[in-house]
C-alpha cells in the first residue's frame, strides 16, 4: 500500500455534476463560458440539482421556494448575535449553518424529497445568515430576506440595507455562477465523506464550511485581499512580489492542483475587476493585479486561480474582505448540496486506506519504567 500525497490523480467518485477535461470546466457538460455569460445564478443551481436547464416556470417555482426559505430561525439569529464580534466570519457560518439542523424538524428525514427540500433551504439560508452576521457585529439589525428576487439581488439588499445598483447585482451574479461547482474539490469531498456515512445534509455542509476555510482552498481570496492592502500602491507590486518569489512564500491565488495552464474562471473575474474598476473611476486594484500576475506567471510560471480577481471584485462592490470566503460559500453550497444528493443516490461508505510509517513491533512500557 503506497500512498499518494494530497491524493493528487486519485479518482475517488463518478459524478455527473461537473468535469474539469482539458482545463475545461463544464456543469452538467455545458461549458462554464457559456454560463458565465448567459446563466443566472439559479439557473445553475437548478442545472446541478436537477441535471437539466430550468424551464420558465420551473425557475419561477424554484425562486419562488428560495423566497419562502430564506428567513432563517429566529434562534439561529439570536445565536449570531452571541458570537464575538470579531469572530471568524467563515466560523461563524460554519456554526450558524451546524445549529439550523437544530430547528428544523426533518433534518434527520433521509427521504429523498426531504433531502431536496433542506437542500433548497441551505441555498436560501446561507445568503441570509451572512448578511445577517454582517450587521450584528457592526451593531446593526439583520435585514429580512426580500421575494422574488435573486439570491444576488437579495444577499446585496440584506448585506447593505439598501436596494443594490443593477450593474452590482450583475457582478455578485456572475460571481456565484463561477464559483457554484467544481468537481472534487477538499470542500465538495469532504461533503461527500461526511454523508456517504449516512450523516444528514446539514453535517455535510458544516463539514464542506469548514474545509473550505483555509487558505489553499476558499480561504485564498480574502488572502489575496490582505496581500493586495499590504502592497498598497502600484509602486509597491514589484519588490514586495519580488521579496516573496525571492524567499520561496506561495502567492495567494495563483496556482492550481488540476489546472496547470490556467483557470477558466479567471477571466471572466478579471474582465470582471476591470469593468468595475472602470466604473468606479479607479483602476488601482486592478493594475496592481494585472502587474502581480505577469511577475508571478512570467517568473513562475504559475497562472492566476478564481480567487485572484476575485479579491478585487468584491472590495470594488464595497464588501469587507473577510466576507469574501462566505461568498463562496453561498455559490458553492449549490454544488455540495448537488454532491450530496447524488452521494445519497449511490451511496457507499467512503474509507480508504493509510500507508502505515510508524514504529512496528514495539511493547507497552509500564508508566513507572518510562524515562
Ligand atoms: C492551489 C494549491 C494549493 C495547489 O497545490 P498543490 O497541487 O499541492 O501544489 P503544491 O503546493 O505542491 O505546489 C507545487 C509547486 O508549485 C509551487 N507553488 C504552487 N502554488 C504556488 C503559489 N501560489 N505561489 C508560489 N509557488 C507556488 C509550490 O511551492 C511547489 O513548488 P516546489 O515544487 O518547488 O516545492 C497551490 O497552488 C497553492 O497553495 N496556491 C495558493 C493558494 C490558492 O490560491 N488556493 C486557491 C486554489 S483555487
Amino acid at each position: 500500500m503506497t500512498a499518494t500525497k494530497g491524493l493528487e490523480g486519485i479518482v475517488a467518485a463518478k459524478s455527473s455534476i461537473s468535469s474539469i477535461i482539458d482545463g475545461v470546466l463544464t456543469y452538467q457538460g455545458i461549458n462554464i463560458d457559456e454560463l458565465a455569460e448567459k446563466a443566472s445564478f439559479e439557473e445553475v443551481v437548478y442545472l446541478l440539482w436537477h441535471g437539466k436547464l430550468p424551464n420558465q416556470s420551473e425557475l419561477d417555482e424554484l425562486i419562488a421556494q428560495l423566497g419562502e426559505y430564506a428567513s432563517v430561525p429566529a434562534e439561529v439569529i439570536a445565536g449570531l448575535r452571541l458570537y464575538p464580534k470579531n469572530a471568524n466570519s467563515m466560523a461563524a457560518l460554519r456554526t450558524a449553518v451546524s445549529s439550523l439542523a437544530l430547528y428544523d424538524a426533518e433534518a434527520n428525514d433521509m427521504s429523498s424529497e426531504a433531502n431536496y427540500r433542506k437542500a433548497v433551504k441551505l441555498q436560501a439560508q446561507l445568503p441570509t445568515i451572512v448578511a445577517a452576521f454582517a450587521r450584528i457585529r457592526e451593531g446593526k439589525d439583520p435585514v429580512a430576506p426580500k421575494k422574488g428576487v435573486g439570491i444576488a439581488h437579495n444577499f446585496l439588499y440584506m448585506l447593505t440595507g439598501e436596494e443594490p445598483a443593477p450593474v452590482a447585482i450583475q457582478a455578485m451574479d456572475k460571481a456565484l455562477v463561477l464559483h457554484a461547482d467544481h468537481e472534487l474539490n477538499a470542500s465538495t469531498f469532504s461533503s461527500r465523506v461526511t454523508v456517504a456515512t449516512l450523516s444528514d445534509i446539514y453535517s455535510g455542509v458544516t463539514s464542506a464550511i469548514g474545509t473550505l476555510k483555509g487558505p489553499l482552498h476558499g480561504g485564498a481570496n480574502e488572502a489575496v485581499m490582505i496581500m493586495l492592502d499590504e502592497i498598497g500602491s502600484l509602486e509597491n507590486v514589484e519588490p514586495y512580489i519580488q521579496n516573496k518569489l525571492d524567499n520561496k512564500v506561495k502567492i495567494m491565488g495563483f496556482g492550481h492542483r488540476v489546472y496547470k495552464n490556467g483557470d477558466p474562471r479567471a477571466k471572466h473575474l478579471m474582465q470582471m475587476s476591470r469593468q468595475l474598476g472602470e466604473l468606479k473611476g479607479d483602476m488601482t486594484l486592478y493594475e496592481m493585479s494585472i502587474k502581480i500576475e505577469a511577475l508571478v506567471t512570467g517568473q513562475k510560471g504559475l497562472k492566476p486561480n478564481v480567487d485572484f480577481y476575485s479579491a478585487s471584485c468584491y472590495t470594488m462592490l464595497g464588501i469587507p474582505r473577510d466576507l469574501f470566503t462566505p461568498i463562496f460559500a453561498i455559490s458553492r453550497v449549490s454544488g455540495w448540496t448537488a454532491h450530496i444528493l447524488e452521494q445519497y443516490e449511490d451511496n457507499r461508505l467512503i474509507r480508504p486506506r493509510a500507508e502505515y510509517v510508524g514504529p512496528v513491533d514495539q511493547h507497552y512500557v509500564p508508566l513507572s519504567q518510562r524515562g
